[in-house]
C-alpha cells in the first residue's frame, strides 16, 4: 500500500473541522492513530468519534500558547510513547470577525500571524526535540496558494508565505536527522473558513470574482474560471497529499511545498 502509516502515531492541529478533518480521516484509513488536536474540543470529539482506528483520541489545544503545545507533547508522548508525524494545519485568515473589516487592522495582521506562522513554528519546536532523539519523524505544513502570489486579505497572503519559507529552513535544519518537512498549498477548498468569505464580499462588495465570491455557487463560478482542472479541491484531496508526506515513500522528500490546487499555479 502506497502511504502506509500503520500505527504511526500523528498530531493534526486544527482537525476539528474543514481541511484538517479531511487529513484526519485520510490519515485514520491510512491506519495511523491520529491524535485529533483543536481549541474547538466539541468538534475534535466529533471528528475523532468518526475514525476507524478508536486507540486515536483528541486533545484541547491552542497553538498559540506555550503551555498549551507542551503539554500536548507530553501526553502524546507519555500515551502513546512516540510521536512519528505532526500535521501543522490550524490557520486563521484574521482576527475575531475579520471579515466584518474592509481592511486589516493591526490585530489582524498580529493574531494572524501568531496562529499561522508562530503557532506551526511552536508545535514543530515542541516535538523536534523528540524527532531528533529517535532520527525520524514527520512534519506536514499546511501553507496555501496564497503564499505563491499576494492578493486580498494580506495580512493572510503573507503568513502563508512565511510558512513555506519556514519549511524550507527547517528542513535544511533538520535534514541529516532522518527528518522531514514539507509543505502542502492547498488552492479552493469549501470549508467554514472559505465560507466566512462569502460574508467579507458581502459586506464589502469587491469587484472581480477572483476578489471573491458571495456564496457557493460564485465559489462554483471561480472554480470553473480560475482553475484549470475545473474542479475545486476538498480536504481529502489534501488529506492524500498529506498522508503521502507523513509516509516513509516520501523520504526523498523534504523543504517542498506542495501545490494542490488543480493547476492554478505550475511551480
Ligand atoms: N479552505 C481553503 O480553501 C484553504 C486554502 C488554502 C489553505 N488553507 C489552510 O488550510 C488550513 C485549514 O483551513 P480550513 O479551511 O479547514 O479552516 P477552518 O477555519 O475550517 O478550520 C481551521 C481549524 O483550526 C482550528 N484553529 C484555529 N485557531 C486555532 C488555534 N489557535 N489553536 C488550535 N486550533 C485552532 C479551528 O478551531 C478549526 O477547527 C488553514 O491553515 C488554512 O489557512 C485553506
Amino acid at each position: 500500500m502506497i502511504a502506509d502509516l500503520t500505527g504511526k502515531i500523528a498530531i493534526v492541529t486544527g482537525g476539528a473541522q474543514g481541511i484538517g478533518a479531511g487529513i484526519c480521516t485520510v490519515l485514520d484509513q491510512q491506519g495511523a492513530i491520529v491524535v485529533v488536536a483543536d481549541k474547538n474540543e466539541d468538534a475534535a470529539n466529533s471528528v475523532y468519534s468518526r475514525l476507524l482506528n478508536k486507540d486515536s483520541s483528541h486533545v484541547n489545544v491552542d497553538v498559540t500558547d506555550d503551555t498549551s503545545v507542551n503539554d500536548m507533547t507530553k501526553s502524546v508522548i507519555s500515551t502513546y510513547g512516540s510521536i512519528d508525524i505532526l500535521v501543522n494545519n490550524a490557520g486563521i485568515i484574521g482576527a475575531e470577525k475579520w471579515w466584518t473589516r474592509e481592511n486589516g487592522n493591526d490585530d489582524d495582521w498580529q493574531t494572524t500571524f501568531d496562529v499561522n506562522v508562530r503557532g506551526v513554528v511552536r508545535c514543530s519546536d515542541a516535538v523536534t526535540p523528540h524527532m531528533l532523539e529517535r532520527n525520524y519523524g514527520k512534519q506536514v505544513n499546511i501553507a496555501s496558494i496564497a503564499a505563491r502570489r499576494g492578493g486580498s486579505l494580506p495580512f493572510y497572503c503573507v503568513t502563508k508565505a512565511a510558512v513555506v519559507n519556514w519549511t524550507q529552513s527547517k528542513a535544511a535544519a533538520l535534514a541529516s536527522s532522518g527528518i522531514n518537512v514539507n509543505a502542502i498549498c492547498p488552492g479552493l477548498v469549501w470549508t467554514p473558513m472559505t465560507q466566512r468569505i462569502t460574508d467579507h464580499r458581502g459586506n464589502f462588495n469587491p469587484g472581480t470574482l477572483r476578489s471573491g465570491y458571495k456564496d457557493k455557487d460564485e465559489f462554483d463560478a471561480l472554480v470553473k474560471d480560475w482553475v484549470p482542472m475545473k474542479r475545486e479541491q476538498t480536504p481529502i484531496d489534501i488529506g492524500k497529499v498529506a498522508a503521502f508526506l507523513a509516509s516513509d515513500d516520501a523520504q526523498n522528500i523534504t523543504g517542498q511545498a506542495f501545490n494542490v490546487d488543480g493547476g492554478i499555479y505550475m511551480n
